[in-house]
């Protein structure tokens, strides 16, 4: 899998968001949801709504920055105004629209990203705070992966992989737990994930990057 990644913070204007056009390559923008682009002006009713009953402001202006970006890449993608893309949840959460290649978002305060390709994709974004991860870390390490419980970095490069191909396969956290997600520790950077036999033969790869200190990213994508 090979990541296309572009930081709309140091570009000049959107950059053309056009479909993959090779199997294994994921397209990825990322941003600080803060500074670029919060147009409700691009949402639908409904999703102004939504997001108006949300309280938290860094929360409400992050989903705000997404959508608005995912509606973007969408409309341009199928020819439409990024108001008029017809988008719709699945019963497990996933947005889902008419196009013929898969996205992913995922939102932070101070960093969103939306990924898009040919294959399943799931990505996720998560701060790296030490505190908060170890207190999850019973929840979401597998036995096998004990060995992360005190390094803030691998938790969060294996909590943001749990999430990625949770979001990949479409199941959140909803119909899938976080131990079922198992990496190799002993082979984390080389991207190896095996996943507990619940869904039979899927086979997923994931990719991790930084772009500044503070966060973590994985790109979650199906190996074909
Ligand atoms: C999707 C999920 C895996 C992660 O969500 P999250 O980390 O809270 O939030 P993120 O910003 O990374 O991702 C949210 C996006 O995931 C997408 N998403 C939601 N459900 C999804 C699913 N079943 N499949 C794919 N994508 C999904 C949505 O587009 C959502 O963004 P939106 O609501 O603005 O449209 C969620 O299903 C979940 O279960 N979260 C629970 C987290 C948890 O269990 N925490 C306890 C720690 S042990």
């Amino acid at each position: 899998m090979k990541i296309i990644l572009d930081s709309l913070d140091r570009a000049v204007g959107t950059p053309e968001p056009s479909p993959p056009p090779e199997k294994d390559l994921v397209r990825v923008w990322i941003f600080d949801p803060l500074r670029w682009g919060a147009t409700e002006a691009v949402l639908s009713d409904g999703e102004r709504a939504e997001f108006a009953r949300i309280r938290h402001e860094p929360t409400r202006l992050a989903r705000i920055a997404t959508r608005s970006a995912l509606r973007r890449m969408l409309g341009t993608c199928l020819g439409l105004s990024p108001a008029s893309v017809p988008l719709r949840r699945t019963a497990a959460g996933k947005l889902v629209s008419p196009v013929d290649f898969d996205f992913s978002v995922s939102h932070t305060a101070r960093r969103a990203v939306v990924a898009w390709g040919l294959s399943r994709i799931g990505v996720d974004v998560e701060r790296i705070d030490a505190g908060a991860l170890r207190g999850v870390a019973e929840v979401f390490l597998h036995p096998s992966e004990r060995s992360a419980s005190e390094d803030p970095g691998l938790l969060a490069q294996l909590w943001t992989g749990k999430e990625a191909l949770a979001k990949a396969i479409g199941t959140g956290f909803v119909a899938a737990e976080p131990k079922d997600f198992v990496f190799d520790m002993d082979d984390l950077d080389v991207p190896s994930p095996r996943r507990v036999p619940r869904t039979g033969s899927d086979r997923f790869e994931v990719v991790w990057f930084q772009t500044d200190p503070d966060h973590v990213v994985a790109v979650a994508g199906e190996s074909r």
